[in-house]
């Protein structure tokens, strides 16, 4: 059948396939694909799953589990060609073996780490810091890391934005172009500063009680990385957070916390320790605490994107 002859087949131009140049005269003209607004506009893609990765974080604090990286991966649901938790934002767990070493060396612009048990250093770059449970830090993408552990086995939550870096086929920045130096969080200091933000006090107004991790190099825009949002959230004991929604995508790991729970568009879904959730963007959402001890959970989202982009979309949804 001839193009023209399967062309008058096709009643509306959403049924077209894609059209290439009828005669190119060169390379670059044969590469040229053409669509149109009915087959190429307001294009759907698979969801950002309601997911919860509990199976990882129970292998990471398996005793028999040897040193190495263990991602959440849901790139499969969302039809993604390279690893992803969300598009954005790729989560793993980190185990190592007491002793051990670890070489991470991520094609990101930052990976952000957070203490799950043990303790141990990290050499990134012409740097070393001694982190402990509890920790958190920021490791720049310009620079490979070798994380070692110290007496007993350590194990860590690592978050970077190598699949916004893939999504490009970027690679990570040459070293000294990093968006910012290591950045380290102890976990006293974390404490101390979620304190002042209880002795200071809230409104109901705000988004719940949350500690936003930042830099010297990133404090205009708020964040830890230009693209990535880190944040240490609470909730006490009987408290939960005002439903709302955003364009970002959430990924969370539960710290401390009994018998708490998120809503996530009417569905419920219970918290378990050290488990990574993903909060979907534009889902109305809200944590709860029904137990009797503050809760916490780290929360890293795309948020950059979105306020660059002038696009956050945040909202109330309980008004
Ligand atoms: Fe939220």
């Amino acid at each position: 059948m001839t193009d023209a002859a399967k062309l008058s087949l096709v009643t509306s131009i959403a049924d077209l396939p894609a059209q290439s140049a009828g005669q190119p005269a060169s390379k670059a003209e044969s590469r040229a694909r053409y669509f149109n607004s009915g087959n190429a506009f307001n294009v759907r893609l698979p969801a950002v799953p309601n997911a919860v990765f509990v199976d990882e974080p129970r292998r990471a604090l398996d005793l028999a589990t040897p040193t190495g990286l263990i991602a959440c991966d849901a790139s499969a649901a969302m039809q993604c060609s390279f690893p992803a938790t969300t598009p954005f934002v790729l989560t793993r767990y980190a185990r190592i073996r007491a002793g051990a070493q670890l070489q991470t060396d991520f094609v990101c612009s930052g990976a952000i780490f957070f203490v799950i048990q043990g303790h141990g250093q990290t050499e990134a770059g012409d740097e070393t810091i001694h982190w402990r449970q509890g920790d958190l830090f920021m490791a720049p993408g310009d620079h490979a890391q070798r994380h070692i552990a110290i007496d007993d086995d350590a194990v860590l939550w690592v978050v970077t934005n190598e699949p916004q870096l893939a999504f490009e086929n970027l690679r990570a920045p040459a070293p000294g172009n990093a968006p910012s130096g290591l950045v380290h969080y102890p976990a006293a200091e974390i404490d101390r500063q979620l304190e002042t933000l209880y002795t200071v006090g809230s409104s109901d107004e705000i988004a719940g009680l949350a500690l936003i991790f930042s830099s010297d190099q990133q404090a205009a825009g708020r964040n830890i990385l230009p693209s990535l949002t880190a944040a240490m959230n609470s909730l006490p004991p009987g408290g939960q957070q005002r439903a709302h929604r955003h364009n970002s995508v959430a990924v969370s790991l539960v710290v401390d916390g009994d018998n708490c729970f998120s809503m996530i568009d009417g569905e419920r879904k219970d918290w378990a320790p050290w488990a990574t959730t993903i909060t979907p963007p534009v889902s109305a959402h809200s944590h709860h605490n029904d137990g009797d001890r503050l809760a916490k959970f780290l929360i890293v989202q795309d948020g950059g994107l979105y306020y660059h982009a002038r696009t956050m979309g945040f909202e109330f949804t309980d008004t």
